[in-house]
């Protein structure tokens, strides 16, 4: 029987959508599953996503709907969480969320148990308090000192609250981090021990009574469980660890890989396995963390409103040129810079050039010589063939040894080292200089391409975990048999039928014309931007009263346009004269020339302030203000006039 191999992905706050950096994390851990896979592991791959707590809560009243609804609607709904994954061809066998029932029943056991076996324990939770808002916050959440909520000032406080006994682990968690390989890359080692673990580990605190959004402490109403317990835990409970909804726990899925990005590392290498401590169960066997992707050297966030948005990236260039630039581009456990430059010339010089070239250049010359099928009989030339044979062969053991090493980036580039090694190869033996005399060097023109299809057919099983339906696509141009796109065959040169039958298909990666594209992209991330803003959007009203005697005091007058142009040297500005009823003519000056041209104003009927005091404006002045009702539609400033019927004479007084 295939031996098991469990892997996760953290699993995802539906607070916003996902961006590119959720992406990467996702497909990394996805490429790691299906290489697992390839190589004929039972694999048992989870994602979810981790629902609760203060954030979610509020968000969801901020859109004035219940947390369930708001987190269905990002988990489930179009374009959500799992909209996502499906694009991307996430190949996960399970699909956690912290709201399923049975996850939540299992929190409660779980907390119980670590209460019964006195790592939990009742304690005080010493904060800041906010009276008018009823809220706790911790001294960091604070704003200038101040409630973060209303910016009022906060007083010190004491809540009860739930105590991990973190600090009883302090030893065993040391000991773990520096003299096993659990935590890697090693680099997170230091970071852990010199950060969290010699300052001393203090107990955690596990339980909140704030905000109710959480799994409820079922035997003390009012506290809910500390979010990143209810979320660690996920990795059991999808098991079926404490519930009877699956049960796998202790088939041999467990322990697993947790693949994590590096901020999350402090939990998942020092919480996590001090969780699993108290509850007598087998720690992961790995944590490794990834590196963020950077835009601008920054990291994303949506409220910078820098994310960059996968769905148009899969779009414009394709699910499989998007996974493969990903995993190409960015050394797995550092950060990277993300541009979409760097993403096109990705795709142009090693999909499009290398291998995209190496697949349609050697079909397209089986076609043109042999009419597809290649004879038996070929000719070698062990000179010739060697190096592009020997180099091709060990492909496999240092793609596995870069793999094994959680170092997807490097098993790539091994890879195309054998694609430019083929390509090469093509020129050295010229086969179109040889199609010139098929009888003399037919037999030697068969083996070149022979060679250069099975040197094709190992790139392409060991891309496959990178790029499944493209793969899936080269195997079927290539006359690829089943038994020619396994993981074994990939360790053996020759595994393609001598006469192999190829099918020349559809070109797999275009090149892309990086100016052209770089424009649209631009282009259609300010729509994007655009679209995202809201549809219409009002001033804030004024929080203070005015009183009645002062608003009386403003003059409002109904006023005629008799006249009205723009003034010189001025974008903005319309001077206007005004019948204002008094028989002098008003001038008033407004900057509105953006939203109206002055001919269609003249002869209507306007609302102006009249007795404000006069004011110059380029040299002219301006006795009052014209009245206007002002909003923003899509992020763009609308103004529209008040205007009144033409019925209402000059002068008339608005009150
Ligand atoms: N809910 C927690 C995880 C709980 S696991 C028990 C969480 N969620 S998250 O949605 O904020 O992040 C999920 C993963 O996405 C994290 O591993 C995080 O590092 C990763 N990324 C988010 N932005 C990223 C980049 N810009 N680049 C790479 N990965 C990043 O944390």
């Amino acid at each position: 029987m295939a031996e098991k191999y469990y892997i996760t992905t953290p699993i995802y706050y539906p607070s916003d959508k996902l961006h590119i950096g959720h992406t990467y994390c996702t497909v990394a851990t996805d490429t790691l599953a299906r290489y697992k896979r390839l190589q004929g592991y039972d694999v048992m791959f989870l994602t979810g996503t981790d629902e609760h707590g203060q954030k979610i809560e509020d968000k969801a009243k901020e859109a004035g709907v219940t947390p369930q609804q708001f987190v269905d609607n990002i988990v489930e709904g179009p374009g959500g969480v799992k909209d996502l994954w499906k694009l991307m061809n996430i190949s996960n066998d399970r699909f956690i969320r912290t709201t399923d029932d049975y996850h939540v029943s299992a929190i409660q056991k779980i907390f119980k148990k670590m209460y019964d076996n006195g790592d939990i324990y009742k304690g005080k939770y010493v904060g800041k308090y906010c009276k008018p808002c009823e809220c706790f916050w911790t001294e960091s959440q604070l704003v200038d000192g101040k409630c973060p909520d209303c910016g009022r000032e906060v007083q010190d406080a004491e809540e009860e609250a739930y105590f991990f006994r973190l600090s009883k682990y302090a030893d065993r968690i040391l000991d773990l981090l520096e003299n096993t390989d659990f935590l890697e890359p090693r680099s997170r080692v230091n970071e852990m021990v010199n950060n969290f673990i010699k300052p001393g580990l203090e107990d955690l605190c596990v339980s909140r009574t704030s905000f109710t959004w959480g799994v409820p402490v079922d035997f003390d109403p009012g506290h809910v469980v500390y979010v990143w317990v209810d979320a660690l835990t996920n990795y059991i409970t999808a098991l079926g660890y404490q519930n009877d909804k699956y049960q796998d726990y202790d088939k041999g899925w467990w322990p697993g890989v947790n693949i994590v990005g590096k901020e999350i590392v402090r939990f998942h290498s020092i919480i996590w396995p001090a969780i699993l401590m108290s509850l007598g169960e087998p720690l992961p066997k790995k944590c490794f963390g990834h590196g963020w992707l950077l835009l601008d050297g920054g990291k994303m966030s949506k409220s910078k409103g820098n994310v960059v948005d996968p769905y148009l990236l899969a779009e414009r260039f394709g699910v499989d040129a998007l996974r493969f630039f990903l995993m190409r581009t960015f050394p797995f456990g550092s950060d990277g810079n993300f541009s979409n430059e760097l993403l096109i010339q990705t795709i142009n010089v090693d999909l499009a050039n290398d291998l995209g070239n190496l697949v349609s250049r050697t079909t397209a010359m089986a076609e043109k010589y042999f009419g597809g099928t290649l004879p038996a009989g070929q000719r070698a030339d062990e000179a010739l063939d060697a190096p592009l044979v020997e180099l091709a062969s060990g492909l496999r053991d240092r793609y596995e040894d870069a793999m094994e090493h959680y170092a997807p980036h490097k098993a790539l580039e091994e890879v195309f080292q054998v694609i430019a090694r083929a390509n090469k190869y093509i020129d050295e033996n010229a086969p179109w200089a040889l199609a010139k005399d098929m009888e003399q060097n037919g037999a030697r023109l068969a083996r070149v391409l022979y060679n250069l299809l099975e040197t094709v057919r190992l790139c392409t099983v060991l891309l496959t975990p990178f790029m499944p339906d493209s793969c899936g696509k080269i195997f079927d141009q290539i006359g690829a048999c089943e038994g020619c796109r396994t993981w074994d065959s990939a360790g053996k040169w020759g595994s393609l039928k001598a006469e192999a039958t190829v099918r020349k298909g559809e070109n797999l990666f275009p090149r892309i014309d990086m100016d052209k594209e770089l424009a649209e992209l631009e282009k259609a991330a300010e729509e994007a931007k655009k679209a995202a803003l809201p549809a219409l959007e009002i001033e804030p009203f004024a929080q203070e009263n005015v009183d009645f005697d002062t608003f009386c005091k403003s003059d409002f007058r109904a006023v005629k346009v008799k006249a009205c142009e723009a003034v010189k040297k001025s974008e903005k500005l319309l001077r206007f004269t005004l019948d204002d009823g008094t028989g002098t003519d008003r001038q008033i000056l407004s900057g509105i020339h953006k939203f109206y041209e002055p001919e269609e104003l003249v002869g209507k009927t306007l609302v102006a302030i009249v007795n404000l005091p006069p004011r110059k404006m380029m040299g002219l002045e301006s006795c009052g203000m014209l009245l206007s009702a002002v909003h923003n539609e899509k992020g763009e400033e609308k103004l529209n006039l008040i205007m009144v019927s033409d019925a209402i004479p000059a002068g008339a007084k608005l009150c």
